[in-house]
């Protein structure tokens, strides 16, 4: 079955000598039964021509904000709400610069951010461009707005360079799209509960024990679920975070005993959960009303006891259908004490990351992780932003649902 047949993308062409690969990109959209209209920028057209490109997809190509001749204008607010999706192919650092700042300086960028279909951006260009600080900065901020990259392949540049800097082949960014939308609904009609970020356990008014949990992860879990058709329950201890998905409700807790209370309250009415969050093992045994007082040169005791363990106890209430999966995060025999972790917590699958790789784990964009499930199976993954991380979780989860 065509994924994109029918679909309505915008595709958006910059000054890149990446953009001859358009003409062949617009076609192979269209023959894969896509409509598509070409935004292109000024500079965009120095490198094809706009007569190609509309005799190719048969609509006028826009480019300003109105036509000179006949002063026709060109709603970019309406090519927003009229988009299935946005791709931008091929991108330049200029227009990935000014995406990331606003700086709707053209019909493309205007467009852009009038868009309220998913956006696919392929950068192009020479490898120092592509490496620069600058680049590398913007690029995570469209990730951050929740726009898709495809990462540009390594290999031979028009400056006759090697690195990492072209274009995907326009064969590839067709099926990144297709791939999207066969994904979009596979959880059509599934409610998801996840657990993301750390819990603050208070010992008295102003001072309270935590991690450095981020919520990243989690957080990237609700939204992948969210985008493939699937209701979220996202019960979220303290993070600087905010779904973006209206299919995403989230349940602000503070300590590891509410996060257990709700976790146990939602459960039951879901197809699958997934414990992402960094639960504090320990919660003080007493609770001060006042806040504490320092004696000076006496030591300080805080008795701890142990809080609840939401994995576990959901676990012991899972019904057959229902799937559950963990995370664990380990410093030492990482495999071994996730599989121990597995089992004593009833779980289907445990992810695990390791802190001694670089990148992975608490507060970092990315992570590297390993999925463990109850067949003892073992599957590595390489780093990757933890969006892709997500959607490799989630692929995982889908082979169970
Ligand atoms: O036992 P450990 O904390 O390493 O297990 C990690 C897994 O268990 C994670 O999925 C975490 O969300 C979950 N967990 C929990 N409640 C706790 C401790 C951990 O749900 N009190």
């Amino acid at each position: 079955m065509y994924m994109l047949q029918g679909k309505k993308v915008v595709l958006g062409i910059t000054g890149s000598i990446a953009a001859y690969k358009a003409a062949y990109l617009s076609r192979a959209l269209i023959k894969k039964g896509a409509e598509v209209q070409i935004v292109i920028t000024p500079a965009g057209k120095e490198f094809i021509t706009p007569v190609t490109l509309s005799a190719l997809t048969q609509k006028p190509v826009i480019s300003e904000f109105f036509t000179a001749n006949d002063g026709t204008w060109h709603s970019h607010v309406d090519i927003g709400l009229w988009a299935d999706l946005m791709l931008i192919a091929p991108a330049t650092a200029a227009t990935i610069g000014k995406m990331a700042h606003g700086i709707a300086d053209n019909m493309l960028i205007t467009t852009y951010l009038s868009m309220k279909a998913p956006v696919f951006v392929a950068p192009a260009m020479d490898l120092d461009m592509f490496a620069h600080p600058s680049t590398q900065e913007n690029i995570d901020k469209l990730r951050s707005y929740g726009n898709i990259i495809i990462e540009p392949a390594t290999g031979y540049l028009a400056s006759a360079l090697e690195g990492k800097g072209r274009m995907e082949e326009p064969d590839n960014i067709v099926k990144v799209l297709e791939d999207y939308f066969k994904k979009k609904n596979d959880l059509n009609q599934k409610k998801i509960l996840i657990t993301a970020g750390p819990t603050y356990e208070k010992i008295d008014p102003v001072r309270y024990i935590s991690n450095y949990s981020s919520g990243k992860m989690g957080y990237a879990l609700a939204e992948e679920c969210a985008s493939r058709g699937a209701e979220v329950i996202l019960i979220s201890g303290p993070v600087q975070l905010k779904a973006k998905n209206p299919k995403i409700t989230t349940v602000q807790v503070e300590s590891a005993e509410e996060m257990h209370r709700k976790a146990k309250e939602y459960f039951p009415e879901t197809d699958a959960g997934i414990l992402c969050a960094a639960v504090a093992d320990f919660k003080p045994a007493h609770y001060a009303e006042h806040k504490m007082k320092r004696q000076p040169g006496e030591p300080m005791e805080l008795v701890l006891i142990p809080n609840p363990d939401i994995a576990a106890s959901l676990g012991e209430i899972k019904k057959p259908h229902q799937i559950l999966a963990g995370f664990a995060l380990e410093t030492e025999n990482g495999i071994q004490n996730a599989e121990r972790k597995l089992k004593k917590k009833n779980l289907d699958f445990i992810v695990l990351n390791s802190l001694s790789d670089e990148g992975a784990g608490f507060q970092n964009n990315t992570n590297k992780v390993t999925i463990i499930d109850s067949g003892s199976n073992v599957i590595d993954y390489p780093l990757k932003p933890k969006k892709e991380v997500a959607e490799d979780i989630i692929d995982y989860l889908m082979n169970y649902l």
